[in-house]
């Protein structure tokens, strides 16, 4: 479903954010990015996502080829991708309910079948009871929650979570980490990148590990394959 083929990526001249990146996360897998700050965990978000294109190798998402699709599919792709960030990037303006309403507006569904729509993504966050409530008015962990309805309305095929706990305390990290392994039982892929190492630990969720922009250890290839990658 996303597929990496030798993806190169640089910024400035002088540097690599991604080298030589492969790897493919099939449908409904948990899969972790890991790997220091700078690392590259966001640049392959971003390079799924379009909001960066690869400088050379191939990003295969949901049968586009991003280098190759036409303008006008990218938000045709964007709607099967739910996407969260360590911020939340809620509007504050809008009740917690409003902010997810907003996904769908923008995508021109029927009014008539927004707010049961809404109304069931807050629920399966757990925040049905706040849906009034303003993001100044939530938790960090209630926020985030928010965010990642807001990423569900659309029924992504994958959720994007950039250190979707990095702004969270331990309690509220585990909180929101387990609602995304509860979204991802439910059929949803997870595309996560943390440098939260006791998070990975946690669980036996496929991990691909990055330093300095090159994938270093890959849980779905046998570390003997890989190129024996000590760690
Ligand atoms: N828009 C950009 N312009 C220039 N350099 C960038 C940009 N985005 C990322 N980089 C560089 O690419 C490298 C990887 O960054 P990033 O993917 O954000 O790492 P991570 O998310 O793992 O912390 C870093 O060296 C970063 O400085
Ligand atoms: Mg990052």
């Amino acid at each position: 479903m996303i597929r990496f083929r030798k993806v190169f990526k640089s910024f400035r001249a002088d540097s690599l954010a991604l080298k030589d990146a492969s790897f493919h996360i099939a449908k409904g897998e948990f899969a972790f990015l890991t790997g220091h700050s700078g690392a590259g965990k966001s640049t392959v978000l971003r390079l799924v996502y379009v909001d960066q294109l690869p400088t050379s190798g191939e990003v295969r998402v949901s049968g586009f080829n991003t280098t190759r699709m036409r303008h006008r599919d990218v938000p045709k792709l964007r709607r099967r991708l739910g996407i969260v960030f360590q911020d939340f990037r809620l509007l504050e303006d809008r009740t917690a309910e409003e902010n997810v309403a907003f996904a769908l507006e923008v995508t021109g569904v029927r009014r008539s079948i927004i707010a049961p729509k809404v109304m069931r993504v807050l629920t399966q966050v757990g925040l049905a009871a706040k849906a009034g409530a303003y993001p100044r008015e939530l938790s960090g962990g209630e926020q985030q929650r928010v965010a990642i309805a807001r990423a569900l309305v659309n029924d992504p095929l994958v959720l994007l979570a950039d250190e979707p706990t990095g702004n969270l305390d331990e309690r509220a990290t585990r909180g929101v980490f387990q609602l995304l392994r509860d979204i991802n039982a439910n059929g949803t892929a997870v595309l996560m990148a943390t440098h939260d190492l006791s998070l990975v630990r946690s669980v036996s969720h496929r991990t691909i590990e990055l330093q300095d922009g090159a994938i270093v250890y890959d849980s779905a290839i046998d570390d003997g394959e890989a190129g024996a990658v000590v760690r």
